[in-house]
């Protein structure tokens, strides 16, 4: 066992990335790279169709020789794009040290219209955050949203769990979470009960909580249970906490898995507004995903602060 602090991987240590094509994964990949890992990088877009700096980061891999950093198309939404991918995996690789889960959507826009002319404080902009126009594009952008943070995540968590490679350090799952993921804004107290309760929580009780979620959005009833921002992005990582905490259970001895909000980032998901940058919002990831051996299981970091849920 490596002891504290000092570094457990290698360059066989094989770490996935999802959502990478720009913004925070495309930094996890980097950083990844840099410590000297081998960096599956996958996004739903071709790599002919990717940010140019990840097209950049990739050029300049292969430019150097570096073969640890391989590219791969993933979307997470899409049952034949993960089992594609995991046969894929199986074969060339063969098996997973670490999963970053951090692809997601947030569906909503900024109402421009609503933003003084001479309002120049970012946080004042994203004030004016608005979901869909009308409930039939709310209940599709809702469902969009959960298909990709909750259930995509969680279709790629366990397609991959075959791989992951047994070892002393433990493979690590990290769950790129928020801070709207916490607990306390979902308003109803038997919710919040029944997803806080990790021994009696089961898949199906999370299931149960969205499409009561989805149901709600439909009928534009009983809103006022559920977190009053950002709704739909807040219950996506809300439920993608509660699998964190119930995977961690199950997996107790075989894997470490942990939910990190990587703070505010400046990436497209914000329009760019933000506190840090994608690289300083990826260090947070990445220093989950390479703690030492012997670290937590089913926790919840904001940032690098262990904050539970
Ligand atoms: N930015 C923040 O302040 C912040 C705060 C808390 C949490 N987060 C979380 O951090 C993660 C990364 O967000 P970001 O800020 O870097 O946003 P971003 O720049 O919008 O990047 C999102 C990434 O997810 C990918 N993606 C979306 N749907 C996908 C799918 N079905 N399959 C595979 N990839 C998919 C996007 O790919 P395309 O290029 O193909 O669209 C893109 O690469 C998200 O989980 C987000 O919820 C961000």
């Amino acid at each position: 066992m490596a002891e504290d602090g000092a570094e457990w991987w290698s360059e066989e240590t094989v770490a996935v990335v999802t959502g990478a094509s720009r913004g925070i994964g495309l930094e996890v990949c980097r950083q990844l790279a840099d410590k000297g890992l081998t960096v599956v990088m996958t996004a739903r877009k071709p790599q002919e169709r990717l940010s140019e700096p990840a097209q950049l980061f990739l050029q300049e891999a292969a430019e150097a020789g570096k073969k640890k950093i391989i590219f791969h198309t993933l979307d997470i939404t899409q049952q034949q794009s993960v089992m594609d991918f995991v046969d894929w995996l199986k074969q060339h690789v063969g098996f997973v040290d670490i999963l970053v889960n951090n692809a997601g959507v947030n569906n909503s826009a900024i109402d421009w219209g609503a933003v003084e002319s001479d309002d120049n404080d970012k946080r004042a902009v994203m004030g004016h955050l608005v979901w869909a126009n009308g409930t039939s594009d709310r209940y599709k952008s809702a469902r969009g949203c959960l298909e990709t943070n909750f259930y995509g995540t969680k279709r790629l968590t366990k397609a991959l769990l075959p791989l992951l490679r047994p070892s002393s350090h433990k493979p690590r799952i990290v769950n790129v979470s928020s801070r709207y993921g916490l607990l306390w804004p979902l308003r109803d107290e038997e919710l919040r009960k029944q997803l806080c309760h990790t021994v009696n929580l089961t898949e199906e009780k999370i299931d149960q909580v969205l499409d009561m979620f989805l149901e709600d959005v439909k009928s534009e009833k009983g809103m006022d249970r559920w977190p009053s921002n950002l709704p739909t992005y807040s219950i996506s990582k809300i439920s993608l906490n509660a699998y964190t905490r119930l995977l961690a259970l199950q997996l107790h001895d075989k894997a470490c898995v942990n939910s990190v909000h990587p703070g505010y980032v400046m990436t497209d998901m914000n329009f760019g507004i933000g506190d840090i940058s994608p690289a300083e919002g990826a260090a947070y990831l990445v220093r989950v995903a390479l703690l030492p051996p012997g670290g937590p299981s089913g926790h919840n970091f904001l940032e690098s602060k262990d904050v539970g849920f």
